[in-house]
């Protein structure tokens, strides 16, 4: 897989940088983006290039903004020649999600309208720019989540969103199949991150998991980066229009 380029969204942190990460030991050159974190995004080209040998750069790009994925795009045709591989990993938090994050009845449009955007219609601009880059084939994955399938608290917003980008996904496998390009979604449980450190209920949450695991533990960024791998890598030849569902046993047990 070497010579090839990964775009990635939001990959300061968490689960887009164990993936970043990842690509990067199999030779594969990253363009990552970035929101708020732009000094930690230099540091992490500058780490990627030296401990792998592989081109990297960061771009800024905000997933409320989808539309703006175009310029993102030309951006990063200055910079590399081809794209391979796209994973829509980015996700807001913070005050845009207030309406969004909040038990059912607290609900508000503006909050579930912000998550949409941020989930579905940035997995739809991304994936559009990069599948017209792929001259010979290639990947996309979207980022999903268990909380689409079990009750997690204050998740309404984001669950519902998830099973939305996970349709997507289904029907963008089914329209670029001719075009060589796989379509996938890696459906994570909980994963020790910022994002769910920011969770009013982590500490809970991250007992619970550990709990519910036959694996006795919370899953971790790299548990995720591996299945994203996997499914751009060829070995993932005949898998499009699936959810990978990586949870560590947990949902079942729910
Ligand atoms: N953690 C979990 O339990 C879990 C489980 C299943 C699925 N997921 C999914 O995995 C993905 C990554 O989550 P994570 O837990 O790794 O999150 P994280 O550690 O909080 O990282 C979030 C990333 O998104 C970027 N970001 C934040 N706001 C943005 C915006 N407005 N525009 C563009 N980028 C923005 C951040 O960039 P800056 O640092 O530059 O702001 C950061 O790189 C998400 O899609 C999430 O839903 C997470």
């Amino acid at each position: 897989m070497s010579n090839k380029l990964l775009v990635i969204t939001g990959a300061t942190k968490g689960i887009g940088k164990a993936t970043a990460y990842r690509f990067a030991k199999e030779g594969i050159n990253i363009a990552f983006t970035y929101n708020s974190n732009e000094e930690m995004a230099k540091e992490i080209v500058v780490d990627l290039e030296s401990t792998f040998g592989i081109k990297a750069r960061c771009y800024p790009f905000n997933i409320l903004e989808p539309v703006s994925a175009k310029e993102l795009f030309l951006e990063i045709d200055k910079d590399f020649d081809n794209v391979d591989y796209f994973i829509s990993n980015a996700m807001i938090y913070g005050r845009a999600i207030i309406g969004g994050y909040n038990k059912f009845m607290k609900l508000k449009p503006r909050g579930l309208d912000n998550i949409y955007t941020a989930t579905v219609d940035a997995f739809v601009c991304g994936a559009q720019q990069a599948a017209k880059r792929m001259k010979n084939g290639g990947a996309i994955v979207s980022m999903s989540s268990t909380g689409n399938l079990v009750y997690i608290e204050n998740y309404a917003g984001h669950g519902t969103n998830k099973a939305a980008v996970e349709a997507m996904v289904r029907y963008a496998a089914t329209e670029l199949g001719e075009l060589g390009i796989r379509v996938n979604a890696v459906s994570g449980g909980p994963i020790e991150t910022d994002a769910l450190r920011a969770f009013t209920n982590y500490e809970e949450v991250a007992a619970k998991t550990a709990e519910l695991s036959p694996l006795g533990r919370m899953g971790q960024p790299e548990d995720l980066a591996g299945a994203c791998y996997f499914l751009c890598s060829d070995e993932a030849s005949w898998i499009t229009g699936s959810t990978l569902m990586v949870d560590g046993g947990t949902t079942f047990k729910k």
